[in-house]
């Protein structure tokens, strides 16, 4: 469906902590190699927290990294949606705290959870508020820090997720669209395969009684799971295109949720797609869940893979089971790498311009 705004993607950025684990630390945890998980997922390294950081944290410092790539004054956001789910809290939501921190005065906030396609989701709703003229500017953000609901005593999981952030700035155009389309699915029967139970109301006394520990960590059937996302993945990102009037042939780029090389090298062939369409990043950060597709976009951009303008695919899988794909056409360029100040004011007037319709209708 058509909607009477544009959404421009104007800017995206991304934060992981400092401390990396490398497979050789992991060695020294739990009985595998490097060699196994290198060959079997090809991730080689993740970014961890230590006891200090937090996903508020590290979704502020991606927030910041996107704002300053759009230009924008974070005054002027209308909304942020924060996909996330490893809040800090049940609540205040993570995109209440983001906004007291990045002083994001004038916007609503709220939280939504689709595990790993949640940053899909997010776009998806981002997308809704702004084509419906409700909202000029939102900053959509996916968090995740799986190290602390991992069991590192189980090989099967703890190998496998890294933590960090992403995000991405919408901002209203009248003469620009880049979300082509949206195409959201999710499969509650399917939910047993990849959950963490903890911390849930399912289990009474849930405030007094200290959960089983098989309630408190990750549970995955990794075998389910990877079949589920080879087929999920083309299937998203044919139904997308079709939204789109586009055919998969016409992507210059597929983004895909970082799980496991080998998801993404069989999703990939089923599309037709080459190995130098393909973003991945997963050998550094390993699965950071609702960050993984800001994460690995923002990193293609730093090193020059997808330039604008560029069609890609986004798409993504999880928990849930959810599974979606966004098609963006992606054309801003970095405020920060803009070398003059007349190229600058160009751009702020650009975005200024951009949009002339109604106010955001909470102002
Ligand atoms: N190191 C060494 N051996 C390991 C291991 C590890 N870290 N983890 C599992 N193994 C063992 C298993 O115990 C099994 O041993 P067994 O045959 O003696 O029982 C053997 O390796 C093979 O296990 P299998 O499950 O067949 O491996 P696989 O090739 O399917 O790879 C995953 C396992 C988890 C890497 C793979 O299934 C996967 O990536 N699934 C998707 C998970 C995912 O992406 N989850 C998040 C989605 S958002």
């Amino acid at each position: 469906m058509k909607l009477p705004v544009g959404a421009k993607l104007t800017g995206v950025g991304a934060a992981v902590p400092h401390r990396i684990v490398t497979n050789a630390d992991l060695e020294n945890l739990v009985d595998t190699s490097d060699e196994w998980i290198t060959t079997r997922t090809g991730i080689r390294q993740r970014h961890v927290v230590s006891d200090n950081e937090t996903a508020t944290g590290l979704a502020v410092e991606a927030a910041g990294d996107a704002v300053a790539f759009s230009g924008i004054d974070p005054s002027i956001i209308d909304l942020i949606i924060v996909a996330t789910s490893t809040p800090d809290n049940l609540y205040p939501s993570t995109a209440c705290m983001v906004q007291a921190a990045i002083g994001a005065s004038a916007a609503a906030a709220f939280d939504m959870e689709a595990a790993c396609s949640g940053i899909i989701y997010a776009l998806a709703v981002g997308q809704q508020f702004i084509g419906s003229g409700t909202y000029k500017t939102v900053l959509v953000i996916g968090v995740d820090i799986h190290s602390r609901f991992l069991n590192w005593e189980d090989r099967n999981t703890c190998i496998l997720f890294g933590d960090g952030a992403g995000a991405f700035v919408l901002q209203a155009s009248e003469s620009e669209n880049n979300i082509l389309a949206t195409y959201l699915r999710a499969d509650g029967k399917g939910g047993h395969l990849l959950s963490i139970p903890n911390p849930g109301t399912a289990y009474p006394h849930a405030g007094t009684t200290p959960p089983k520990a098989a309630h408190r960590f990750l549970q995955m059937n990794g075998r389910a799971i990877y079949e589920f996302a080879v087929n999920a993945i083309p299937e998203a990102v044919r139904a997308a295109c079709a939204r789109a009037s586009i055919r998969p042939e016409e992507l210059d780029f597929l983004v895909p949720h970082q799980a496991n090389q080998r998801i993404i090298k069989a999703a990939a062939e089923r599309l037709g797609m080459r190995k130098e369409q393909i973003v991945s990043n997963l050998d550094q950060y390993g699965n950071t869940s609702a960050a993984s597709i800001p994460l690995a976009f923002a990193d293609a951009i730093r090193r020059g893979q997808v330039t604008p303008p560029s069609t890609c695919a986004l798409v993504g899988f999880g928990g849930g089971l959810t599974w979606g794909a966004a098609i963006v056409r992606w054309t801003a360029v970095d405020s920060r790498k803009l070398s003059t100040v007349t190229e600058q004011r160009e751009k702020q007037q650009l975005q200024e311009t951009n949009y002339q319709g109604e106010g955001a209708s909470h102002e």
